[in-house]
């Protein structure tokens, strides 16, 4: 930028960095560039047509949407909607359950969930965080390294994957000297980070999150979307959510559900100042209050 350009930004009004950025870039032309990249990023799930069944029952008809990587994308609509159900059958934990199947086609990274042979290692690279945090009855490093053990890495390396997971989590320095004790005595947020650091230490493509804060206080849920954030600048992140000021806070896109359906999917801007679908809109109006 010349040093006219940045006489006039002066003289206009006292710009934030990222706004100053933001005007570089118009003026080199540079946020064409910007704008280019957002459309060219690739969907790292591609969802067709999916609709899927408990026994009878018939819980998700017809969704379609594409889920674009290194981005967060919520899903948020009332209870009993199928969020749930949506989330756990992209890394087919669906599956496990009797009398499930699915119509449509999913696509994770490029693999038909349903060709799907191996799912341990498909699961590698498909994190979940759930709504409790789940340590397993085992040492914290236990935790952190058992999987990776199952993988054949060597203990070395474990527990040096181990550390550089907790730091990640901003838990290294409080648990640095506990990693034989057990897990259960953290607190709720910690506990959840562990199961984030658990959950990164086999170095996962894509998160899953089911109301991952909804039993924490708003420190630890403000500390954990602070992760989310930072995670999503190298992987793809879907959450559930009923905590719609989180769904604003953190998520790119987020997906309306209702009855099994999607019935609007909107960059969350746009999702939640100006629906297109009057259902959408009620239930954000009622969720606001
Ligand atoms: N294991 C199951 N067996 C039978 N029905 C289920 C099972 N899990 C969920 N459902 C039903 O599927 C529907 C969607 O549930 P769910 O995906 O948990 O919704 P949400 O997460 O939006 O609250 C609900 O009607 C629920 O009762
Ligand atoms: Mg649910």
């Amino acid at each position: 930028m010349t040093s006219d350009m940045v006489a006039v930004d002066q003289d206009l009004v006292e710009l934030t960095p990222a706004e100053l950025k933001e005007l570089e870039a118009v003026l080199t032309g540079g946020r064409i560039d910007v704008v280019t990249a957002e459309a060219t990023k690739s969907s790292v799930i591609q969802v067709k047509g999916l609709s899927a069944y408990f026994g009878h029952k018939q819980v998700l008809n017809n969704l379609n949407l594409d889920i674009k990587e290194r981005e967060i994308t919520a899903l948020i609509g009332p209870s009993g909607c199928g969020k749930t159900t949506f989330l756990r059958t992209l890394n087919r934990m669906s599956h496990s359950v009797p009398g499930f199947r699915h119509e449509g086609e999913v696509s994770v990274m490029g693999q038909d969930i349903a060709s799907v042979k191996d799912v341990e290692s498909f699961r590698r690279k498909v994190g979940m965080l759930f709504q409790r945090p789940n340590p397993f009855p085992m040492s914290i490093l236990d935790n952190l390294t058992l999987a990776l053990r199952l993988f054949g890495v060597s203990k070395k390396e474990r527990l040096e994957i181990a550390k550089a997971k907790l730091d990640e989590v901003g838990l290294y320095e409080d648990l640095k000297d506990r990693l034989h004790h057990s897990p259960f005595a953290l607190s709720g947020g910690q506990q959840q980070r562990l199961c984030l650091a658990r959950a990164l230490a086999v170095e996962p493509r894509i998160l899953l999150l089911d109301e991952p804060a909804s039993a924490l206080d708003p420190k630890s849920t403000r500390m954990l979307e602070d992760l989310f954030m930072r995670l999503a600048e190298h992987m793809t992140i879907v959450i559930v959510t009923h905590n719609l000021a989180q769904a604003r806070r953190i998520a790119k896109r987020t997906a309306f559900m209702e009855a099994g359906e999607i019935v609007e999917f909107e960059s969350t801007h746009a999702l939640f100042t100006k629906p297109n679908d009057p259902r959408t809109r009620v239930y954000v109006e009622e969720q606001i209050g």
